[in-house]
């Protein structure tokens, strides 16, 4: 197969990929973006938040764990998808406990930049207020479990790039939460710490240093454009 013949089309447009790219990593390359959140291009797939989810050749799957194929016609920018991924957005913030005025990683976060994009303006849901842990024993770090969403980037940096295995999830569907493996349980009796790279992977404000509460004036965070051509570029190098 000659080079040129490595494409498929993503929302009517041709898109080059390389072999065992995913159509995630093949639309980032492009410069098109696919909404996502557990997806981090330096971890393992993971496949959990489906808020990547597009239509590939009529067929719901995930743009992050599925690899691109040659010739295959994958729908993403649609109405359908776009609300589809509103609803699962919507069931993140009722399910979580998500104050952006009041939190330190708002125009920095994720999931808030996410929330803009396929147009939330409500949470469309009854709220669960959950009572969650806030671990503060942590010299450097805080981890404010309310502002978890339980994508594992944290537990795959921690386990395959920094070698400590500090956090995992334990429980079942909506009793899923974050652990740190600790015999206390807390974050200040393990050895991570703030120069980790699971300490920088956060798409939320769930993992935050404590010495550095809004660093950014608004206007200069990274979300504080629309998601565009130029945040997609930032979007790439800073996840
Ligand atoms: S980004 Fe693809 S499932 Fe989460």
């Amino acid at each position: 197969m000659q080079e040129s013949e490595f494409s498929f089309e993503l929302d009517g447009t041709d898109l080059p990929f390389e072999p065992g790219q995913s159509i995630m990593e093949a639309a980032t390359q492009a410069g098109v973006y696919i909404p996502h959140l557990c997806h981090h291009p330096d971890l393992r797939r993971n496949g959990s938040c489906k808020l990547c989810t597009v239509k590939v050749n009529g067929r719901f799957g995930s743009a992050c764990a599925l690899p691109a194929q040659a010739g295959c016609t994958v729908e993403s920018n649609t109405s359908e998808l776009q609300e589809m991924r509103r609803q699962i957005v919507q069931m993140l913030f009722v399910e979580g406990n998500h104050y952006c005025p009041f939190c330190e990683k708002s125009g920095n976060c994720q999931l808030q930049v996410v929330a803009y994009h396929v147009g939330m303006v409500d949470m469309h849901f009854p709220p669960f207020n959950t009572a969650r842990q806030l671990d503060a024993s942590h010299r450097e770090m805080l981890l404010d479990r309310d502002r978890c969403i339980q994508c594992a980037r944290c537990v795959r940096a921690s386990q395959d790039l920094d070698k400590k295995n500090i956090f995992g999830l334990a429980g079942r569907g909506m009793n899923i939460r974050l652990v740190v493996n600790s015999d206390s349980g807390l974050l200040g009796d393990t050895d991570f710490s703030s120069a980790d790279h699971a300490a920088q992977v956060c798409p939320t404000g769930a993992l935050i240093r404590k010495d550095q509460a809004y660093p950014c004036p608004i206007g200069s965070r990274l979300y504080d454009t629309p998601i565009s051509q130029h945040t997609i570029r930032q979007d790439a190098r800073h996840d």
